[in-house]
């Protein structure tokens, strides 16, 4: 039986395996596609942690630091509104530096087309996005995102860093919940 307020989190949308073959292969990409070249990996709290924790690992280059910034957007916690709150900024100068944006999710696509042209804004040499889960369906702004784990279809996802209300993110899995 559940606990009182818990959801049912036990169907696998995407098994640890499926995850770290894939995390192994967006890896790959990035080291032959920065073959010699530092690389600056900047997370977005707090979805992005496990896939940020696994993905460093997955890249074989010398020169990979890593960065966090927090945002939030204003709006309902299952609506993106397009105006992003940072919370938390980089505290480094990204000018001149190939950095990698590493989210969760990207559902409209709202919060990293603002994100985007926000660090675009500081110079870098080049900036790219990886995401482990995209709903394309969802889209509303013109982002592609450059490194991809999975497309899932248009259904609120928990899991593996993604939460409802700060909860399961600790799942190993990707799961999803009815909402
Ligand atoms: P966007 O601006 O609509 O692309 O929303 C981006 C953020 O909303 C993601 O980084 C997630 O934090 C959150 N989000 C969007 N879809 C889901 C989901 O299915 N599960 C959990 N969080 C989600
Ligand atoms: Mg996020």
């Amino acid at each position: 039986m559940l606990a009182q307020n818990s959801r049912d989190v036990s169907n696998v949308l995407i098994s640890e395996e499926q995850i770290s073959a894939k995390v192994k292969e967006i890896g790959a990409k990035i080291t032959e596609d920065f073959k010699g070249e530092p690389v600056l990996l900047v997370g977005i709290l707090k979805g992005s942690i496990a896939f940020m924790a696994d993905l460093m690992r997955a890249i074989d280059l010398e020169d990979v630091a890593i960065e966090f910034m927090s945002v939030s957007s204003y709006g309902s916690a299952t609506k993106s509104s397009g105006v992003v709150k940072i919370n938390q900024d980089l505290d480094c100068d990204i000018r001149g530096r190939n950095v990698i944006i590493v989210e969760d999710i990207i559902d409209s696509g709202l919060t990293l087309a603002y994100l985007k042209s926000y660090l675009l804004h500081r110079g870098p040499k080049s900036l790219k996005i990886a995401t482990m889960l995209d709903k394309p369906s969802r889209r509303k702004s013109d982002i592609k995102p450059d490194y991809v784990g999975f497309e899932v279809e248009d259904v609120f996802i928990v899991g593996y860093g993604l939460d409802a209300d700060q909860k399961y993110r600790n799942l190993p899995y990707i799961s999803w919940i009815k909402s």
